[in-house]
């Protein structure tokens, strides 16, 4: 047996889980099992918890996408692992556990100079903001990107990745201290889309042409409005929908502009074809030992404390990763 969280929402107490004592996942031919020393939150977590993930889950599950620890088992198929490797992955089942198995596709070994926090807290974000850039939008040296949720996870790590492109990146936040945060990681230009109007903003700021890129895990009327600052050419990359609402879209509003609107989500890729996430994982584990990618850690909580750290991330008030260890 050992601990791991357990989903249990209740609205009216500000309960997202609860810790129990479950089985031990089992090793499959193909997986290794990681002993967890540090797991992180993800925003798509509290959008599970909630139920409006778009992933079908169990009605009761283990929460968590990413975790770093110490290899203490491989499957029979499993090459290039052994026990005590330090990793980090993306476990078949949740992360918040105190023992997870991980597709060896989806296990990545750390560089000696990065801890498992660091590791944890960036390989669910960092592969997003890095696939987001360099493939499903393709970021081409000095364009103009409109990034929102700009001072969270993926947000921050996307202007880390922006920044070496020499984009001019414009970013959406929702209060004034994660304005300064995203002028610090070099925003070119930080909206407060609370009290500005974001498309105005662009559209003056670009003399009326509007930006390149747009990334959007917001969805519903900010989808709607980012149309309306995507120059023509520019390419709309949907991921998430942090406001539980679709954004809505007209074939007429792409084609006599050619712009273009591409999904994209790394969770459909690891369940499709984990190897394909490989490339990216490695790339983000590399630039952060070599410090040209940092990560941000806001609280290290216990599993005892997980609902602290949820009910932080659904108020909006948490700037950074919240990591937990079991
Ligand atoms: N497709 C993929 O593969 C993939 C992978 C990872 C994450 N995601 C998605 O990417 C987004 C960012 O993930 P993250 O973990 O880095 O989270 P995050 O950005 O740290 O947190 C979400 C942020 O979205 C902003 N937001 C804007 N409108 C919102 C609304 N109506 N409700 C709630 N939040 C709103 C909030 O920032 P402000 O206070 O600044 O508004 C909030 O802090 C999430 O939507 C997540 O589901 C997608």
């Amino acid at each position: 047996m050992m601990k791991a969280v357990i989903s249990d929402y209740c609205k009216k107490n500000n309960q997202y889980v609860r810790l129990d004592e479950v089985s031990r996942p089992s090793l499959g031919q193909k997986e290794v099992l990681i002993k967890v020393v540090t797991a992180s939150l993800n925003f798509a977590d509290v959008s599970a918890i909630k139920g409006d993930y778009h992933a079908l889950r169990e009605e009761v599950f283990i929460p968590g996408f990413d975790c770093a620890g110490v290899v203490m088992d491989v499957g029979e198929n499993v090459e290039g692992f052994s026990q005590g490797d330090r990793v980090a992955g993306f476990p078949n089942g949740g992360a918040l556990a105190e023992y997870v198995s991980v597709n060896s596709h989806l296990t990545y070994r750390l560089p000696e100079n990065v801890s498992f926090d660091s590791a944890a807290s960036i390989l669910s974000i960092g592969v997003t903001a890095y696939e987001l850039a360099h493939k499903a939008a393709g970021v081409k040296e000095s364009e103009r990107v409109l990034v929102h949720a700009a001072a969270g996870g993926v947000g921050l790590t996307l202007l880390q990745l922006l920044k070496r492109k020499q984009a001019k990146i414009f970013g959406t936040v929702g209060n004034e201290q994660k304005k300064r945060l995203i002028e610090q990681y070099g925003a070119t230009k930080a909206i407060l889309y609370r009290s500005e109007d974001f498309e105005t903003e662009i559209v003056h700021s670009t003399g009326g042409t509007g930006v390149d890129i747009v990334f959007d895990s917001v969805g519903g009327q900010v989808f709607e409005k980012s149309l309306k600052c995507l120059a023509p050419y520019g390419k709309l990359i949907t991921y998430g929908h942090a406001s539980g609402q679709p954004g809505r879209l007209l074939s007429t509003d792409l084609h006599s502009t050619s712009r273009s609107i591409v999904g994209y989500s790394s969770g459909q890729r690891q369940h499709e074809c984990p190897s394909s996430l490989r490339a990216s994982a490695e790339k983000v584990l590399d630039l952060l030992s070599t410090e040209d990618l940092s990560t941000k850690i806001s609280r290290k909580l216990s599993m005892v404390e997980v609902n602290t750290g949820f009910q932080l991330m659904a108020d909006r008030h948490n700037i950074g990763k919240i990591i937990i260890t079991p």
